[in-house]
């Protein structure tokens, strides 16, 4: 990414709200640069990020206690434009000398919200006497700093938005960010463009531009570099892109681990080959199936599968002679989840092993800072399909943890044959976009039925179908039923191993998407 357009951007700082994330999406959506950091990060760090403006996000802490994450005095001192999300807020009342305290009530969800339309407040301009916001807070503002004032007021009296003398400070206890929130949009692109005076230049065709001219500054003029594909969007588009820069120079590894969907590695491979890609297709279903052979706990599969990828990963790159650039498709909430941003590790389940830690290669990694949606659509700048490019999330492990009980080559192709036939008539109905994710699962239950007089004794295979904004959470899609009718007879009749198909209609929480 170019510094042109970095600088003059959003630095958002985190003070542990589960939507930090949400606050960097909605200003890129405004077409401007936005970058997370720890609260806590270096002075330094932030200055070289040259804000132009800084969000401090939400957070589960008291900010009187001595332990409550804080803010370095000079950053609200240095004259950049500052909003307070909720923690955020109660922050800056607290930093700049009011008084935060524990509120009677507390309120969460859904909160009526008045401004005080008197009051000359850049965020609250131009919208309605009233909306309704998302709060989700103990703590309240109860003394405003000296020569701040208050501009919104929730309906428990609570004070919902300051803005200090200089109108360049301001702080909402609500959630702007969340789509609950009425106007929130506008109250942070008001922050953004009214009171910071961004510019709307992050645009992804730059973006691509810039990250082309980035790679062959970066990787030197005889470096070969290495590259794991899996099939999934973000690798893929980390390998076209250096692709296009170093042509020949990249190898790209497709570890077929045999827990692959219908025909789905052959439709890869010819896809790779369409984009021009040199792919070393290594079938190693028979080493990845002996290494599983009478596993049936969920952890054991997921680690033997994560160990013994890397290892033929390995195998391969060797004796391919080796790379200096070992190519990764890390988007940024990985950067944030993994904690290399600086701040806690959140989660590492979903990287398929780890790193050696002498590894000799250096990393690159090109998409670090886009989000999934922000890489699904550079994906056509780099004439990658959309039918590719909207495909279903699918587990690094793959099927083999849809399978449940003992992974055997013939329970993993009636799973196969019956996930086939559910995302075709899912595909037919044209519901496939509108689902984040539709699947199978081959339950290690037999059951008894009956065809043709005769006693039957067959699997179950589950139907499975989700709904989900980032796959935190995630809801069961009400699937017209005239659809599972349909799905659930072709189902027993052209996979004669299958005696029963049920379906799967909880959400997650209390379960997860995929079931081990
Ligand atoms: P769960 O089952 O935790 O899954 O609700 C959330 C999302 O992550 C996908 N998933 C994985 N993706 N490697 C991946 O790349 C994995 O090991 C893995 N496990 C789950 C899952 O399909 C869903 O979209």
């Amino acid at each position: 990414m170019r510094e042109k357009e970095k600088n003059g951007g959003i630095l958002i700082l985190d003070f542990g709200s589960q939507y930090t994330q949400l606050i960097a999406r909605r200003v890129r959506e405004m077409e401007v640069y936005s970058e997370i950091l720890p609260w806590n990060a270096p002075m330094e760090r932030i200055k070289a990020a040259h804000p132009k403006g800084i969000i401090l996000s939400g957070g589960p802490r008291s900010v009187a206690r001595p332990d409550a994450p804080s803010i370095d005095k000079s950053i609200l001192d240095s004259g950049v434009p500052v909003l307070g999300i909720c923690y955020g807020m109660q922050l800056l009342a607290h930093a700049l000398g009011g008084r935060v305290e524990k509120g009677r009530l507390g309120e969460y969800g859904r909160t009526r919200v008045v401004f005080d339309q008197t009051i000359a407040s850049k965020i609250a301009e131009g919208l309605p006497a009233s909306v309704d916001v998302w709060m989700s807070h103990w703590d309240e503002v109860h003394e405003l700093p000296e020569g701040a004032v208050r501009f919104a007021t929730s309906e428990s009296g609570a004070c919902a938005g300051f803005v200090a003398a200089d109108g360049r400070i301001h702080g909402v206890q609500f959630h702007p960010e969340v789509e609950s929130t009425e106007c929130g949009r506008e109250m942070l692109s008001s922050f953004v463009f009214g009171v910071c005076g961004c510019e709307p230049n992050w645009k992804l065709g730059d973006w691509v531009d810039g990250m082309l001219e980035e790679i062959l500054l970066t990787v030197g003029e005889n470096d070969r570099v290495i590259c794991g594909l899996s099939g999934g969007v973000d690798s893929t588009v980390s390998a076209v892109l250096v692709s296009k820069v170093i042509g020949e120079r990249l190898d790209c590894i497709f570890v077929d681990h045999g827990f692959m969907r219908k025909d789905e590695a052959a439709q890869v491979l010819a896809m790779y080959e369409k984009l021009h890609l040199r792919v070393h297709h290594v079938d190693a279903s028979e080493r990845f199936l002996s290494a599983l052979d009478g596993v049936t706990g969920p952890e054991q599969k997921r680690k033997i599968i994560g160990e013994l990828f890397v290892r033929v990963f390995e195998d391969e790159a060797a004796r391919l002679g080796g790379a200096q650039w070992l190519l990764q498709g890390t988007i940024y909430p990985d950067v944030i989840e993994s904690g290399t941003a600086g701040g806690d590790v959140i989660k590492s389940h979903h990287n398929v092993g780890g790193l050696p830690e002498d590894m000799e290669m250096k990393l690159l990694e090109p998409i670090r800072e886009l989000f999934k949606d922000e890489v699904r659509k550079i994906g056509p700048l780099l004439d990658i399909p959309q039918r590719f490019l909207k495909r279903h999330p699918f587990p690094g492990p793959g099927l083999a943890v849809r399978c449940l009980g003992e992974l055997k080559k013939e329970r993993l192709d009636i799973l196969r044959e019956a996930d086939a036939i559910f995302v075709d008539e899912i595909r037919e109905a044209g519901l496939y976009d509108s689902i984040w994710q539709a699947f199978c699962v081959l339950l290690p239950v037999k059951s008894v039925g009956v065809a043709g007089d005769v006693r039957t004794y067959g699997e179950t295979v589950v139907l499975r179908a989700v709904s989900s904004l980032d796959a935190m959470t995630a809801e069961s899609v009400h699937l017209p039923w005239n659809l599972i009718d349909r799905v659930t007879k072709r189902i027993c009749g052209e996979v004669p191993a299958v005696g029963r198909v049920v379906m799967d209609v909880t959400g997650k929480p209390p379960a997860t998407i995929e079931w081990e």
